[in-house]
C-alpha cells in the first residue's frame, strides 16, 4: 500500500481530530488517524480525567478502528503542536505492536505538527525486540 498516496488525507483528519481533544489538565491536544489495509481512516483525540489516566489519541484511534470491525493497521499519523513532534509513547507503541504482530507486517509511524516538522519512522524502530508476552493471571 503507498502510504504517501494517502497521507495529506491522513494529516488533515489527524489535525481535525485533535481539536476534539479534551485536555483541561495539560493543555496538550493531540489527533491520531489510522491508515488500515483495506484503505479506511480511523482517528481519536486524546481525552483526559482527572484520575490522570489519559486516552491517548493513538488509543483512541485504536479503538474506534476496532469497533468498526477493522485491525489491520498499515500507518499511524499523529498530530500536535509540539516540537519535536510528539511520537506514540511506549504504552502506546506496545498497543500498536499488538496488530503488527497480528497481522506479522511493520507499520509506518508519522509524527507532524504546525511548524512543518515531520518524524517518519517504523513502530519496529520506535519498538525494537517487541513482544507480546501475557500472564494470564494478570488479566
Ligand atoms: N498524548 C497523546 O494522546 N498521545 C501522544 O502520543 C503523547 C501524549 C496525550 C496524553 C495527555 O492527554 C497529553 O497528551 C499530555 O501528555
Ligand atoms: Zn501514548
Amino acid at each position: 500500500m503507498d502510504i504517501n498516496e494517502h497521507l495529506p488525507k491522513l494529516k488533515e483528519l489527524a489535525i481535525e481530530s485533535s481539536k476534539q481533544a479534551y485536555a483541561p489538565y495539560s493543555n496538550f491536544q493531540v489527533g491520531a488517524a489510522l491508515l488500515m489495509n483495506t484503505g479506511k481512516i480511523f482517528t481519536g483525540c486524546n481525552v483526559e480525567f482527572s484520575d490522570y489516566l489519559a486516552l491517548h489519541a493513538e488509543v483512541n484511534a485504536i479503538g474506534s478502528a476496532v469497533n468498526t470491525g477493522e485491525k489491520d493497521i498499515q500507518a499511524v499519523v499523529v498530530y500536535s503542536t509540539s516540537s519535536p513532534p510528539v511520537l506514540p509513547c511506549g504504552s502506546c507503541r506496545q498497543k500498536i505492536f499488538e496488530f503488527s504482530n497480528m497481522f506479522n507486517h511493520d507499520i509506518k509511524v508519522i509524527a507532524f505538527n504546525n511548524k512543518n516538522e515531520k518524524i517518519e519512522m517504523l513502530l519496529s524502530e520506535l519498538l525494537p525486540s517487541g513482544e507480546i508476552k501475557v500472564d494470564k493471571k494478570m488479566i
